[in-house]
C-alpha cells in the first residue's frame, strides 16, 4: 500500500515538473466547444466550466471542439460514472471523419464500463489516412478507481510524436517513423467527447449489456484544455492567437528525459493488459512500428480477451464505420 501511494507521489512531482503547459487558458464550453448530439443529456454546470454527458436508454451524449487543429495539446479532467457500467462507453477523442471519410485520422482515449465490482478499463487507439484495417489498440488498468474523482487525461500530439497522459505520466509514446508513413496522423482533427452505448463489444466482447434500470450514467467533464492553432482542414491555414501552443511549447511537453521513459515503461509494465503489437492472433506479422519484447510476448499470452469492432463513438453522427475486423479471442 505504501509501497504504491509512494509509487504515485513520485509519479506526481516527476510529472508536474514536466508534463504541464505553463498559462494554457482553460475554456468554458461554449468559448471552445458545441454539443454534437444527445439534447438534455448534456447538461453545463459551474458557468460552463463542467460538463456532465449521460447514457439513457433514449441516447447517449457528446460535443466536440469548433476548431479543427493541427497539433497540440488536448486536455480534460473526467469523472466516470460508477457502480453497474457493463457496455458503456466514454470516449475522449479528435478525429476528422467527418471531413476526410475515406481516409480519416483518429486518437483516442476509450473508457469501456465493466461489471460491478470490478474496474474500469483504458484503450488507447491511433489511426492515421484511413488505416481502419490496423487496429493499434493498448489496454491498462489504472492505480486508482476513475468513477471516485477526476483524474486528467492528455493527449500531445505534434509533427514527431504523440504521447498519451494519464494525470501527467506518460503512458504511450508514439514516434513518426517512415516506415509507418500515413499511418502517423497528420491531418487537423476536432476533440471530441460521448458517451454511448457500446454492449456489441465493450465487456468482455459484448457478454455484458448496458443495464438501463442502473442509468443514467454520467461522465462529468473540467478542466477541458485545447491547446494548439486552430486550422481550416482544406486550406490548412492557421489561426494562431497569442498564447496559442508553437512547435517549441509543444516539444517542450513531448520531452522524454530518460527518468521519464523510466517512469513510463514502469507504468506499462505494471499495467498495460493489451497490446496490438502481441495480438498473434490479429497479425500474425506485427505492424512495423513495433518492437517486440519476447518476456512481454510471454505476459500478453492470453491476457485481457479482447474483441474488436463495432468502433463506433456517436451513431447519428458519424457515417464511417472503420475497423471491420471482429476478432474473438
Ligand atoms: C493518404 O491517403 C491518400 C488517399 O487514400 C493518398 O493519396 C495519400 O498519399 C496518403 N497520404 C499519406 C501521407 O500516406
Amino acid at each position: 500500500m505504501v509501497g504504491s501511494l509512494g509509487l504515485c507521489m513520485v509519479f506526481t512531482i516527476f510529472a508536474l515538473a514536466y508534463a504541464s503547459p505553463k498559462n494554457v487558458p482553460i475554456l468554458s464550453f461554449d468559448e471552445g466547444y458545441t454539443q454534437l448530439f444527445g439534447d438534455s443529456n448534456l447538461m453545463l454546470h459551474r458557468d460552463g466550466k463542467a460538463v456532465h454527458i449521460s447514457l439513457d436508454e433514449r441516447t447517449g451524449a457528446g460535443f466536440v471542439s469548433q476548431d479543427l487543429y493541427l497539433h497540440g495539446f488536448f486536455s480534460a479532467s473526467i469523472k466516470l460514472p460508477s457502480d453497474y457500467t457493463a457496455g458503456v462507453v466514454v470516449a475522449f477523442y479528435m478525429s476528422n471523419g467527418d471531413i476526410f471519410e475515406k481516409n480519416h485520422d483518429e486518437l483516442d482515449f476509450e473508457f469501456l464500463g465493466n461489471i460491478r465490482g470490478k474496474e474500469w478499463r483504458i484503450q488507447t487507439n491511433i489511426y492515421g489516412n484511413g488505416s481502419t484495417g490496423i487496429g493499434r489498440e493498448e489496454r491498462y488498468g489504472l492505480w486508482f478507481d476513475p468513477s471516485e474523482d477526476f483524474h486528467k487525461y492528455s493527449i500531445l500530439w505534434t509533427a514527431d510524436q504523440i504521447i498519451f497522459f494519464v494525470d501527467n505520466i506518460p503512458i504511450r509514446e508514439i514516434k513518426r517513423s517512415e516506415e509507418m508513413g500515413g499511418d502517423f496522423p497528420s491531418k487537423p482533427m476536432s476533440l471530441y467527447a460521448t458517451i454511448w452505448d457500446g454492449s456489441t463489444w465493450a465487456t468482455s466482447g459484448g457478454r455484458y449489456k448496458v443495464n438501463y434500470k442502473y442509468s443514467p450514467y454520467t461522465a462529468e467533464f473540467n478542466d477541458l484544455i485545447l491547446h494548439g492553432c486552430a486550422v481550416d482542414p482544406l486550406e490548412q491555414s492557421t489561426r494562431c492567437g497569442e498564447g496559442d501552443a508553437d512547435h517549441n511549447s509543444l516539444s517542450e511537453i513531448g520531452l522524454i528525459s530518460s527518468e521519464r521513459k523510466g517512469k513510463m515503461e514502469e507504468f506499462r509494465k505494471k499495467y498495460m493488459t493489451y497490446s496490438y503489437c502481441y495480438d498473434r492472433i490479429r497479425y500474425p506479422t506485427p505492424p512495423v512500428e513495433c518492437v517486440i519484447d519476447p518476456h512481454e510476448s510471454e505476459r500478453f499470452r492470453g491476457l485481457d480477451g479482447v474483441r474488436f469492432g463495432g468502433h463506433r463513438k456517436h451513431r447519428k453522427h458519424h457515417h464511417r464505420s472503420p475497423s471491420s475486423t471482429t476478432t474473438t479471442l
